[in-house]
């Protein structure tokens, strides 16, 4: 049986492609971290315990393993040191790591469009494009694709590049949908007016069709999408109200009530030694006007029919938010 190595499954995507591996007949070796796993068992589940920051913790879980699918990381930190520390040197340790290994084939990493920076209005960025974080988080996800196209394995290296995900048990996305729910449309002044996103349904229907796929020839990037690469935060808004079905109040909010809100909440955070999700990275790629991806390529590589659409991926995310209680 294949064996795929997991890091990051039980977070919010690995909660959904730990599943789909399972149901593809996969063998999973799940590496957990503080968070347990807690998903329904499966004979072809295993869980072992481990920490992507220590070569030792990872070196005995490796033998057998066919892939791995790296998806451990962290999306908010206080400095650019920290943010280079969980994400790209734990990718450069696991890939050195990996190397010794020659049953492993191939390596997949889960970056970010962060790691390729934001596109002018109206021109989604493509794979050809050349690479500008404005982040400290997309600068280290660009950090941790370097090193891992660096490193010495002999296994294939994929990398995908989402945009936001969203999707059923999304804590980062909730945020949006509670603003909708409460009636506010917000106008961000000068700020973000065009996105690309994806439902983590078909983000997972995509690793798991890149994974030892034997059309992939050599080392690889590839950006991802719902199909439709241009979203106007107009339109977003306009869905949210469709599907929570409240109407939104029009609330401006200018440039330097986000500047000073991330300021603030990462004082707190660092004063606290947690990093809060909206902070001054996420402010830098907030500010930008356009943050747009084609998914061309992966479309076509994969043959892929999008299942989940913006405003049916939206309603899907807002009924499990009520079902759950989370709204
Ligand atoms: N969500 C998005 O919109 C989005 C967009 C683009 C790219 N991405 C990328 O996709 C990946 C997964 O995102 P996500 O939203 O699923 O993140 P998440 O919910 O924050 O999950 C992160 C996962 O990484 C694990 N982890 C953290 N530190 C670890 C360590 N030292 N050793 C082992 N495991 C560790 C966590 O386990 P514990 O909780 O137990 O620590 C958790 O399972 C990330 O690399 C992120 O950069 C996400």
């Amino acid at each position: 049986m294949t064996r795929i190595f997991l890091t990051g499954g039980t977070g919010f995507i690995g909660q959904h492609l730990t599943p789909l591996l399972l149901e593809n007949g996969y063998d999973v070796s799940l590496l957990i971290h503080r968070k347990q796993y807690a998903g329904p068992h499966h004979p072809n589940l295993s869980t072992v315990q481990g920490d992507i920051r220590d070569p030792n913790s990872l070196y005995n879980l490796l033998e057998k393993v066919d892939a791995i699918i790296h998806l451990a990381g962290s999306i908010s930190e206080t400095t650019l040191y920290r943010y280079i520390k969980y994400n790209a040197e734990t990718t450069q340790l696991l890939a050195e790591t990996a190397s010794r290994f020659p049953s492993i084939k191939q390596f997949i990493y889960i970056s970010s469009q962060a790691a390729a920076g934001p596109s002018k209005p109206g021109h989604p960025i493509s794979e050809v494009h050349s690479a500008n974080p404005v982040s400290e988080y997309g600068k280290s996800k660009l950090m941790a694709e370097s090193r891992l196209l660096l490193s010495p394995g002999n296994f294939q290296k994929t990398i995908i590049r989402p945009p936001v995900v969203y999707g059923p048990g999304d804590p980062s996305f909730l945020t949006i949908f509670q603003v909708a729910h409460h009636q506010i449309r917000p106008i961000i002044r000068h700020g973000i007016q065009e996105l690309s996103l994806i439902h983590v349904a078909d983000l997972c229907s995509m690793i798991v069709g890149l994974l030892l796929n034997p059309r992939l020839t050599h080392d690889d990037i590839f950006f991802v999408n719902d199909g439709k690469d241009i979203h106007t935060v107009d339109e977003l808004f306009t869905l949210l109200q469709k599907a929570t079905g409240k109407r939104g109040i029009p609330l401006p909010i200018p440039i330097e009530i986000m500047a000073g809100s991330a300021y603030f909440l990462e004082l707190i955070g660092t004063l606290r030694g947690k990093a809060p999700l909206y902070n001054m990275s996420k402010y830098k790629e907030l500010k930008q006007p356009s943050w747009c991806c084609k998914s061309e390529k992966i479309l076509g590589f994969l043959e892929y029919t999008i299942k989940y659409p913006l405003e049916i991926g939206l309603k899907d995310t807002y009924t499990w938010y009520r079902q759950h209680r989370w709204l």
